[in-house]
């Protein structure tokens, strides 16, 4: 009798989750900008390990959510030059996922630096860490042709 209520309890709270997570990936509610750049630091930190252990990682299942779709926190930055910034990045972001190079990683860290230092620098201990240490030759390259 024991064993068959708690055999319950978890079916329901296996039950439970999953109506939880169906309610949470509601697809229409936009993400907020700080939780996009959150993620993506994350990836940041899983690319920078495989190109420290010498290996070029494979980005093509990679998710991408560009920058521009965040909802920003302030209204500040909804200003047509931040926004063309955001913009300038992504295209960025994304040519680096076709063409992921320890250089082309460089610039991108580099990159997510120079906005910060001028809108967010709150977070540029942690972006800075994201960079590689070494770059391999033959050097600072910019994307492969
Ligand atoms: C064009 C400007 C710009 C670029 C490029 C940019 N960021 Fe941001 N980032 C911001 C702004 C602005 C915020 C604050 C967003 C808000 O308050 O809505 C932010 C927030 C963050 C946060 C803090 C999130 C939090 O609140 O905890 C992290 C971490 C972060 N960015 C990392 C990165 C990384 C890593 C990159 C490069 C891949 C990057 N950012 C590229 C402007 C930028």
């Amino acid at each position: 009798m024991m064993n068959r209520c708690v055999l319950c309890l978890f079916l329901l709270s296996l039950f439970g989750t999953g109506l939880l997570f169906s309610c949470d990936s509601a697809e229409d509610e936009a993400q907020s900008l700080s939780e996009l750049m959150r993620e993506r630091t994350n990836q940041m930190q899983a690319l920078q390990a495989v190109f420290e252990a010498g290996e070029i990682p494979d980005t093509a299942s990679l998710s991408f959510i560009p920058f521009v779709q965040g909802e920003p926190s302030r209204e500040a930055l909804r200003d047509p030059g931040v926004i063309g910034q955001m913009e300038g990045f992504d295209a960025f972001y994304a040519r680096f996922m076709d063409h992921p190079t320890p250089q082309n990683y460089q610039i991108v860290v580099q990159s997510c630096v120079s906005c910060h230092e001028r809108l967010c620098p709150g977070p540029l201990r942690l972006i800075r860490g994201l960079a590689l240490e070494e770059i391999p030759e033959p050097g600072l390259q910019f994307f492969d042709r």
